[in-house]
């Protein structure tokens, strides 16, 4: 047992299953009384089953934690607020809340339908505005908290996931917004694009596919190794404890051992006129002053974790044995 959570009370959505479960047990390990809570659905975000929330409180009590299981849906307004009065009602406060409950609805922005833009949304972003929303409430009574919710770097342009991107990004945005109005309560509100082989993983067309070659989910195959949805549960315990009292509004990146700060938006072209500017004229300068050097591409969704493992160990600074560190050239 730890002590980095000790006397602490947390909450973390979609804990039943995934990158939220290893959360809500690393944080117990770490002495935070849990509020474990799932809604039990299938990954299109269909039915409730209690067990998943369930298991994990039973596996954080068996290893002497303290937990309990909320079994509501995030996407409902009073649910989500639900969700936090448990844990104010038991454990007498709420000292941090991880917002991890997912469901995916993956098509391309010219076939996904009404339906499979709510739902998704639903979920990932009201979801989170639900829970933090009823969280804040108390933690600027108490001028205490740590909020850390889960975007993705799909939020950067997934193609095929137009629904999930807009979620996700809006997350970010919300972090934003959270960390700057509640700062002065001593609250943080930080972003983490997680990555873990979960049954997300499972149903993508290269998941199945490796189920249909070896018998095995990929997700089966990544206890252990650098694909564990639990790698990326120390950065959140470490997000939700007093040390990271200064680390707000941040996003991260977390693949495999690796742990990135991603950079914030920033200013790289300014045109600047005396009078309002004609279409005609924007046209003729555009060219050579704000794409000057060329435009950005979008950002590659999804291929960050690909790149940041591609890169050899030689471009790291070794800081201790088993310690690597990368910094950007330009930051
Ligand atoms: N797995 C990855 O590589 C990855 C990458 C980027 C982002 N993420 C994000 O991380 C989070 C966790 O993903 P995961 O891969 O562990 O997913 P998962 O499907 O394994 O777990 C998500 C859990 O959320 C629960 N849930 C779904 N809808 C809910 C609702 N309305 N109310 C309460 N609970 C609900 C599900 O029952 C499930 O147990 C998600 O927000 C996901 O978008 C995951």
């Amino acid at each position: 047992m730890g002590t980095m959570m000790r006397g602490r009370a947390a909450v973390v959505t979609g804990a039943g299953r995934g990158i939220g479960r290893g959360i809500a047990i690393a944080l117990a390990k770490q002495g935070a009384a849990v509020v474990v809570g799932d809604l039990g659905a299938s990954l299109s975000g269909e039915g409730t089953d209690v067990q998943p929330a369930q298991r994990v409180v039973d596996e954080i009590r068996a290893a002497g934690g303290e937990a309990i299981a909320h079994y509501g849906d995030v996407s409902d307004f009073e649910q989500g607020a639900d969700l936090v009065e448990m844990c104010v009602k038991q454990y007498g406060k709420v000292d941090a809340v991880v917002n991890c409950a997912g469901n995916l609805r993956d098509r391309m922005i010219f076939n996904i339908s009404e339906d499979e833009w709510d739902a998704v949304i639903a979920v990932h972003l009201k979801g989170t505005f639900n829970v933090t929303r009823a969280a804040s409430i108390h933690m600027r009574e108490r001028g205490y908290g740590r909020i850390v919710s889960m975007s993705s770097s799909s939020a950067l342009g997934a193609a095929g996931q137009p629904n999930y991107a807009a979620a996700k990004a809006g997350i970010m945005g919300l972090m934003w917004s959270c960390a700057n109005g509640l700062r002065k309560y001593n609250v943080t509100a930080n972003s983490v694009m997680p990555s873990g082989v979960t049954r997300m993983i499972d149903s993508t067309p290269r998941g199945r596919q490796v189920h249909q070659e070896t018998g095995n989910w990929p997700s089966e195959m990544a206890v252990g190794t650098e694909g564990d949805p639990d790698n990326v549960a120390p950065l959140v315990v470490y997000l939700c404890s007093e040390q990271s009292a200064s680390v707000s509004g941040q996003v991260f990146h977390s693949t495999g051992y690796q742990i990135v700060r991603m950079e914030m938006p920033r200013f790289v072209r300014a045109l600047r006129g005396t009078r309002r500017w004609e279409p005609e004229e924007i046209a003729e300068w555009f060219p050579r002053t704000l794409a000057d050097g060329g435009l950005a591409e979008p950002p590659a969704a999804g291929g960050f974790g690909e790149r940041l493992r591609a890169m050899s160990d030689e471009e790291f600074s070794e800081l201790a044995d088993g310690v690597l560190f990368w910094r950007a050239s330009n930051v």
